[in-house]
């Protein structure tokens, strides 16, 4: 069921969780699948209701808005407790946690350690979408961005500023990195 993620990998799927869909990054191990959640609606989702959903995309724009919370248009579905988004391909079923203490250099924090256990495949197909580097360098954009947001410094908003050069470079053009760097703007702006 799981031989197309190669063990030990970092794949980049959604979440779905009771109220939300988020970017996970997650290895397989055996016929399991392990990710970690830092606090923010789906660790507080999963810890009420383990029931997820985990979908592929190859849609890099559709990663970064569910990580930032941006609007995108989603059709849902719902079965036996699981809800899962129309058409992506993927897998539903439980989640054990455990609850531990995350040290590194942003600080001290809680992380939820999550084994997801399949219950079912979710029948679904993604588009033919050509590999571009852009795609690659937005999502890396996100990953930093969603830590900048959690403990801003200036090596981390320059890096995501070199990013966005070079994702302009390679023809990237998209509403999600134009926000990421409005507010990076708008916070220098705000402390004139
Ligand atoms: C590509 C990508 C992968 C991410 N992977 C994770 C992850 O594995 N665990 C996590 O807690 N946050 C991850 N994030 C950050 C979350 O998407 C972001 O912090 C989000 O706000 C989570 O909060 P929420 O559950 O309130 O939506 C990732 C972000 C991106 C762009």
């Amino acid at each position: 069921m799981f031989e197309i993620f190669k063990e030990g990998k970092v794949y980049e799927l959604l979440l779905i969780t009771e109220s939300n869909v988020t970017p996970v990054g997650v290895v397989r191990k055996g016929r399991s699948l392990f990710f970690k959640l830092f606090p923010g609606r789906s660790f507080r989702d999963i810890l009420k209701n383990p029931q997820v959903s985990i979908q592929l995309t190859n849609d890099a724009e559709l990663l970064v808005k569910t990580a930032l919370n941006r609007p995108v248009h989603l059709k849902f579905e719902r079965q036996s407790g699981y809800r899962w988004i129309s058409g992506l391909p993927g897998f539903y079923g439980r989640v054990e946690i455990e609850k531990k203490v995350w040290k590194d250099e942003l600080g001290e924090t809680e992380v939820l350690e999550c084994k997801f256990l399949p219950e079912g495949v979710i029948k679904g197909k993604l588009e033919a979408r050509p590999f571009s580097r852009a795609d690659c360098v937005l999502v890396e954009m996100a990953v930093l961005f969603t830590r900048y947001l959690l403990k801003p410094r200036e090596s981390i908003k320059s890096r995501i500023l070199e990013l966005d050069n070079l994702y302009a470079h390679l023809g990237g053009v998209s509403d999600v990195a134009d926000y990421m760097v409005s507010v990076l703007t708008k916070r220098d702006q705000n402390r004139h």
